[in-house]
């Protein structure tokens, strides 16, 4: 139930910080270290390559999930949309392991997949939030997402919840292959959530901005490099599906290679800044964006931020920072769809669960 939420999203983004906490919980044993399931650990041990298959939001934790799986385990990964792969399969390697990355569980096209990799004889993982699910039923291996009921279409808290899974999967399997950088996977979660607290905290502002910027554009844009790159195309869908203000998520430094020809007087460039290595890089094409008229608005991590950020996230380890990155991108589009009179638990044309190919 909603109780006195006005709608399921923001119920349901309200609930983030609370489900990292359970996440850090359920994947501990009884020394209190993080663990997952032994065989699972095993199989990934022995695996040369992992395919993680998805669509829509999970596909876009999906790459978060493969860099932290490929720094924190070695293990190369590759990300694919489960309605591509269904009928272009990739050249697999000898030894692959395949995880599905499902909220519901009963998306049709990633089934789809699941049945076919089974018939190949290959492993599986189904990190999904619903127990006896059909994706669950039907992998080798289930790990939960520990989210509660997911309502709202626009799906929030599963995706950081997918994230958070991911991250202590990769590290159990990092540190069992003895890899020299390990992170204290559980102290970070914890560091994150209470950042997400601060940003939830946040909600007058992100609706000021939702309110003055996003009111009327018919488009607009996120931008980032590396993981924020990726933070982008969720946050684009996020703002896309719930506003209808037609969104990309772009890679900041392709702009300049055409789509920049489509920022007028006023486009909104939401900038993401969480990585330092790109830090500068990002900051380069904002400023691109912003001579040629773009309405630019920067959420940025304390330490890279600079004077007129719009959000500055506390600051967390590098590979976790989309997590709170996504708070005010969740806000911002929630905010949006409101002031637009839309319906923002149920737009229009979409459906909770795809069960169709
Ligand atoms: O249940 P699933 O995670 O398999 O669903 C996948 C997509 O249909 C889903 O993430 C969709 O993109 C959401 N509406 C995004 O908010």
């Amino acid at each position: 139930e909603k109780g006195t939420y006005p709608h399921y999203m923001l119920k349901e983004i309200d609930e983030q910080p609370a489900v990292l906490r359970k996440i850090v919980q359920h994947y501990q044993d009884a020394h209190g270290n993080l663990a997952v399931d032994q065989e699972i650990v095993a199989q990934m041990l022995q695996a040369d390559r992992i395919y993680i298959v998805a669509c829509g939001t999970s596909s876009h934790a999906g790459w978060v999930g493969k860099q932290l799986l490929e720094t924190l385990t070695h293990i190369p990964v590759e990300v694919h949309l489960s309605s591509e792969f269904g009928y272009n399969p990739p050249l697999l390697t000898e030894k692959p392991f395949f995880i599905f990355l499902s909220q519901s569980g009963e998306t049709a096209d990633s089934r789809q997949v699941l049945v076919q990799v089974k018939e190949w004889g290959y492993p599986t993982l189904t990190i999904t939030n619903v127990q006896g699910s059909t994706l669950s039923r039907e992998a080798d291996y289930t790990m939960l997402l520990h989210a509660g009921p997911e309502i709202a279409v626009a799906s929030t808290k599963a995706y950081t919840a997918q994230i958070a899974v991911l991250a202590v999967l990769a590290e159990v399997v990092g540190k069992s292959k003895g890899l020299p950088l390990t992170v204290d996977m559980q102290h970070e979660l914890g560091i994150v959530a209470n950042g997400m607290e601060m940003m939830i905290d946040d909600k007058e502002k992100i609706e000021q901005l939702a309110s003055e910027f996003l009111a009327v554009s018919r488009n607009a844009f996120y931008i980032g490099r590396g993981l924020d790159y990726y933070a982008s195309m969720e946050a684009a869908l996020k703002l896309k599906e719930i506003s209808y203000i037609q969104t990309e998520g772009f890679a900041a430094g392709e702009l300049k290679h055409g789509t920049i020809a489509l920022i007028e007087e006023g486009t909104p460039v939401i900038g993401m800044i969480t990585q330092e290595n790109v830090a500068g890089h990002t900051r380069g094409n904002i400023q691109e964006v912003a001579s040629r008229g773009g309405h630019v608005m920067v959420i940025a991590m304390d330490g890279l931020n600079e004077a007129g950020d719009d959000f500055i996230l506390p600051k967390t380890h590098p590979l976790l920072t989309t997590l709170n990155a996504m708070i005010p991108a969740q806000l911002l589009s929630y905010y949006a769809s409101l002031h637009r009179g839309n319906d923002v638990d149920k737009p229009r044309n979409l459906a909770k669960s795809v069960t169709v190919e």
